[in-house]
This record gives C-alpha cells, sequence and structure tokens, in this order.
C-alpha cells in the first residue's frame, strides 16, 4: 500500500521533536470521510500537547501527529457517512487526536462543511478552530446580543480576529485590546475601539460591559471583572474564572473548550459568502516546515493565523 506522509512527534519536547513520517493511510470508519489535506492550520493547542503539559494527550498517545483543522478534498466516505461524496472540497476540525499536518486524515463527518468557493484551501484552512472557538465564546457561552458591548482581548490573534468579525456582524459594540502595531488592522476588522494594551490602561477605556471575552489570561481577566455591568459574563478560553470573583462582581464567568459542529461551521461558511468576515493570513509554510511554523505561533504574536499549505 502506497505510504503518506505525516508530521509527528515521538516524544514530547521542543520544535526539533517534530518529524516527517511515512506512514500508511487511514481508512474512514462508519460516520468518517477520508480527506486529501490541502492545508492545516496551526493553534497553539499543537505547541502545547507537544509540550507534554497538555491533560488530554499523554505517552500513551505517541507518536502523535499535530494539527485540529485542515481544508481539503473528500476522498471516501464510511459506509454511514452520508454527507458528503468524493472530490466534495470540505473544511474542519480533527478531533484532539490531531493528525491535521498530514497528506490524508479522516475526520468525523459531523466536524466538516463545505469550503467557501470563494476562498482557496490556504485561507479556509485558517477558520475551522479559531473560528469556531470565537463564534461558540462569544454566541453559545457569552450569548453576545446586537446591541451589547465586548470587550476582546487579543483581538488580532487567530481566535480574536475572527471574534471581532462576527461581534461587529452580530452588531454589538467591540472594544478590543491589540498593541500599537495593530490598532488599524483591529478597526479594519470593525473594531469600534482599539486599545494599545502596551501603552494604555484599558480600564481608561471600557466599562459597564456586557461581556469580557479573555483570550489572554492572567492580570489581563484579572483587571476585567470591574468593566462587567451587574449580570454581565466573562468567557474565557484559558484557565477556569474563578467563580468567588466572579460573585463578588456580581457577574458570571465561564471556561470552555471549543466543539466540532460542522451545521455551525456551515454558518460561518455563509457569513464569508456574503462578505461578512474574511480569514487573514499571517504567512503560509510548507507542511515540512511544520517546526518552524509552529515556532512562529509559540511567540505568541500571530496576526490570524499561520497555515501549513500540503499538497
Ligand atoms: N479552550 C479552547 O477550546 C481554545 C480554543 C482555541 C484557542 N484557545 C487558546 O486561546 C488563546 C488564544 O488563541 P489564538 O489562536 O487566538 O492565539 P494567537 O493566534 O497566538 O494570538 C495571540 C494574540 O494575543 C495577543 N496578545 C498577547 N498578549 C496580549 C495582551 N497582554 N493583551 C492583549 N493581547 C495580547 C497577541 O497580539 P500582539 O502581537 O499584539 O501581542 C496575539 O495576536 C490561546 O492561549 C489558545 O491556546 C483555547
Amino acid at each position: 500500500m502506497a505510504t503518506i506522509r505525516r508530521m509527528r512527534f515521538h516524544r514530547f519536547g521542543g520544535a526539533d521533536v517534530i518529524q516527517s513520517d511515512q506512514v500508511e493511510p487511514s481508512q474512514p470508519d462508519a460516520g468518517q470521510i477520508l480527506v486529501a489535506v490541502r492545508a492545516a492550520s496551526v493553534n497553539p493547542v499543537d505547541f502545547k500537547i507537544r509540550s507534554g503539559k497538555y491533560p488530554a494527550v499523554k505517552n500513551d498517545r505517541l507518536p502523535y501527529a499535530p494539527g485540529r483543522d485542515l481544508s481539503g478534498t473528500v476522498l471516501a466516505c464510511g459506509a454511514q457517512a452520508t454527507r458528503f461524496k468524493p472530490g466534495d472540497e470540505v473544511f474542519g476540525i480533527v478531533n484532539i487526536y490531531g493528525g491535521g499536518y498530514s497528506e490524508q486524515v479522516v475526520l468525523d463527518e459531523r466536524a466538516v462543511a463545505l469550503k467557501p468557493t470563494m476562498l482557496d484551501h490556504v485561507h479556509a484552512a485558517a477558520i475551522p478552530l479559531a473560528g469556531q472557538t470565537a463564534w461558540q465564546g462569544l454566541f453559545r457561552h457569552g450569548r453576545l446580543q446586537a446591541g451589547q458591548s465586548v470587550l476582546i482581548h487579543g483581538g488580532t490573534g487567530g481566535v480574536g480576529h475572527f471574534a471581532i468579525q462576527f461581534a461587529k456582524a452580530k452588531g454589538a459594540r467591540v472594544l478590543t485590546t491589540v498593541s500599537a502595531d495593530n490598532v488599524n488592522f483591529a478597526r479594519s476588522l470593525g473594531a469600534d475601539v482599539a486599545i494599545d494594551y502596551r501603552t494604555q490602561r484599558f480600564e481608561d477605556h471600557a466599562a459597564d460591559l456586557d461581556m469580557v471575552f479573555d483570550l489572554i489570561d492572567g492580570e489581563t481577566r484579572e483587571r476585567s471583572w470591574l468593566l462587567l455591568k451587574r449580570g454581565g459574563i466573562l468567557v474565557s478560553t484559558l484557565t477556569p474564572p474563578s467563580q468567588e470573583t466572579a460573585k463578588q462582581h456580581g457577574v458570571r464567568a465561564t471556561r470552555y473548550t471549543v466543539e466540532a459542529d460542522g451545521a455551525e461551521l456551515a454558518e460561518i461558511a455563509s457569513l464569508v459568502a456574503e462578505g461578512k468576515m474574511r480569514p487573514h493570513l499571517q504567512q503560509s509554510f510548507a507542511l515540512d516546515s511544520a517546526a518552524a511554523a509552529m515556532t512562529a505561533v509559540e511567540k505568541g504574536h500571530t496576526v490570524g493565523k499561520i497555515v501549513l499549505t500540503v499538497q
């Protein structure tokens, strides 16, 4: 059987543990589809898993193939997978056991949607994990409504740059913290107020908020409680916020993990088609340069997304 290229690591560590392996292609189970990956995005979770400190991936999962989302072409469908057919161009989230940094991967068909036709695979691959994280944080957990106000911390990273656009498309007032070089970019995405977090105190520019979307954690989060109105909500992608602190401030707080949801991804694809959101690509790397791409993301200053081109 012909083999395929898959980037993997056999031990936890720094970027140097990433290697290119030739492996046998997987076959789709009943509800899965096999996809020829054309592009795969790099997310912070990839280097967190690689470091060995991510709870859901331990030694028993080695060798591990990183890559939580992708865009590509359907090659085959499992016996009970009926939503797509070979040749369809799709994008979606790969489960936590990964494999996006590969020439082929299997996905649950419910985690996938048709790729927006106006995007090439490289731009489409930027969307699924970061885009759905933004969507679920704002709307599933934050219940953000038109006319409400949200402060998005880290507004020009992968998740943040989608969150600004989704919140704006919903009709919310959007405030965001960014570094000076990215103020204009944040405004171009729709932010009403872009605060340079290095030279300005965001507390001086925000008050009476309905929601804080925390993509940063630490002291940034702790300084944000007072900015929420009573009954407001702090939603975080990082460590669980203190329920006690939330109670003291008369607000709610939650932490969540993104879930794959093809129907929701199709909704996001419609916003792309309507011109209401666009992925921004900082840079693309060839699959064999996955280690360098992960190092770039690990610096923590990505503007938009970094994506691997596969074939
Ligand atoms: N729970 C989940 O399911 C889930 C899902 C996705 C992501 N996450 C986590 O959410 C976080 C954000 O993900 P991401 O993909 O957006 O990361 P990213 O693409 O690496 O973006 C990080 C952004 O944070 C900004 N930043 C750094 N320090 C800041 C500060 N003090 N104040 C404001 N902005 C600051 C950086 O901008 P500058 O260059 O301007 O500093 C950069 O644009 C990561 O830790 C990731 O692991 C969790």
